[in-house]
């Protein structure tokens, strides 16, 4: 058994050609594509965990962290462009890692990326949880905090009072949607989407176009507060953990790569897709994060549902629930995309022989990997129900983050064993962008602490375990 043989770029490319009946459909153009990303972009990231990044890391200089964690993904996005033209199947970075660094490594990345994609769409959950909440407050209904929170999440009442959830029944109810909307197909899952993406964008571009009227400047002022002597909370320490944070709101735009195999066109229209939504969403989140901090001082910030907190201090009464209704709607794409986007990596596996075969089984009219979908709702649903929206979301980045360095290392490897291969769009300044980005997306993860190094190396300790107790017996490439 060799743990790095390396799966040929051929015989990915010659696979995905000749799958016949389990094939997906090819459905997408590039706008599509950008729509894809920003679905799958703007959602709890920017919408809940910006008031918590700016309250306890980074205060007004959460503009700073965005912009840090914006350098991160441009990096990462330049590699994954290149992979994602060269190898357009579905797979992700999962895919270019069989294909550079070896199975035992691609096995890594894979079972990473159920942090991204998984915990991820589990973490948009509870932000859904929460935002439900708040919008149903409006009109005079509270739900019981018992049965929409964590045991682990603590909840503030009015009179002052901390209480403690029992279980996020919102949060379940919308995973078992979404999974059920993804087990009928992908071509009404992308049409659901864009639409979503429309109110998405529109509620992110009114809030800054009706808010920049209400900014207090002194809320401003320091825009860098001093380091209380802990690092991550506040000064440049802080703008590092605050980036580590919200580095979780652009997260997304490589779920467009795991698209690869529906976009019509792919080696042109990969790019677009993966830069495209990433350009877009880092001038409306750095012009967001601004007013943000504008409207409400960053101390009163670290609460479950900031946006409303900032639209109670505009006089349109109108614009909280209306807010909150597009955000839900929001939301609902972006664990579209995550969730559809871990069925395709599992279907990648799955087909390679790395994991069960029900992971590949597709409908035979439906045309989706139904069961996969299934298995994911169980165990998306368990995080939505229990975990703290904090933890599940520093989960998320860090396990993203080291898909990230493993692509940005996956492309100085490529240009070494496949020096020739075409590559319809190739990352610029080689070895210099991928260097960096490998070095900015590690930092990203220091500024995210200790203990959530710890659960990615359980986590990745559990992935090993399966790989050396099923995988590496099953492997097609092995046998
Ligand atoms: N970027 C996505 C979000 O903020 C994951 O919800």
């Amino acid at each position: 058994m060799n743990l790095f043989a390396v799966k040929p770029v051929e015989r990915i490319l010659a696979e995905s050609e000749i799958t016949g009946e389990h094939s997906l459909k090819r459905s997408l153009g590039p706008a599509a594509l950008v729509a894809l990303g920003i679905g799958a972009i703007i959602g709890a990231g920017i919408f809940t965990l910006t008031g918590v990044a700016a309250a306890t890391n980074a205060g007004p200089a959460i503009v700073l962290a965005f912009i840090a964690a914006a350098i991160g993904c441009g990096l990462a996005g330049l590699c994954y462009s290149e992979f994602a033209s060269m190898i357009p199947i579905a797979g992700s970075a999962y895919t270019y890692s069989y294909a550079t660094m070896g199975e035992f490594l691609a096995w890594i990345i894979g079972w990473d990326l159920i942090l991204e994609y998984a915990v991820g769409a589990a973490t948009v959950s509870i932000g859904w949880s929460q935002t439900l909440v708040a919008f149903l407050h409006h009109f005079g209904i509270d739900l019981p905090p018992s049965w929409s929170a964590s045991p682990f999440q603590p909840i503030t009442l009015a009179d002052g009072s901390v209480v403690y959830g029992v279980i996020n029944l919102p949060a379940v109810f919308i995973v078992v949607i979404v999974s059920v909307i993804l087990m009928i197909g992908i071509k009404e899952s992308a049409n659901v989407n864009t639409v979503i993406v429309f109110l998405k964008v529109a509620v992110v571009v009114t809030f800054i176009a009706i808010g920049w009227a209400y900014i207090n400047p002194s809320n401003h002022e320091p825009l860098i507060p001093p380091n209380t002597g802990t690092f991550g909370e506040f000064g440049w320490s802080g703008i590092l953990a605050g980036a580590g944070v919200i580095f979780f709101a652009y997260i997304g735009f490589d779920a467009v790569s795991t698209a690869a195999q529906e976009a019509k066109l792919p080696k042109r229209d990969m790019p677009i897709g993966i830069l495209g939504s990433l350009v877009v969403c880092t001038i409306l989140f750095i012009l967001y994060s601004y007013v943000l901090t504008g409207i409400v001082n960053y101390k009163n910030l670290n609460v479950a549902a900031p946006l409303s907190l900032a639209l109670e201090k505009i006089p349109h009464p109108w614009l909280s629930p209306a807010m909150n209704l597009a955000v839900l709607a929001g939301l609902t794409s972006v664990m579209l995309v995550m969730l559809l986007g871990q069925s395709r990596v599992f279907y990648s596996m799955s087909n390679d022989g790395l994991l069960p075969k029900l992971f590949s089984d597709v409908h035979p009219k439906f045309r989706t990997p139904y069961k996969s979908n299934l298995v994911l709702m169980i165990f998306v649903g368990v995080f939505a129900a229990f975990a703290p929206i904090s933890v599940v979301g520093k989960m998320t980045s860090i396990g993203t983050l080291l898909a990230f360095v493993l692509v940005c290392g996956g492309i100085l490897v490529m240009r070494k064993t496949h020096a020739n291969m075409p590559r319809p769009f190739k990352t610029p300044l080689v070895p210099l962008v991928p260097i960096l980005g490998i070095l900015c997306n590690l930092a990203l993860m220091l500024g995210l602490g200790w203990s959530n190094w710890a659960r990615l190396i359980a986590w990745l300790l559990i992935g090993f375990a399966i790989y050396f107790g099923y995988s590496r017996y099953h492997s097609k490439l092995q046998a």
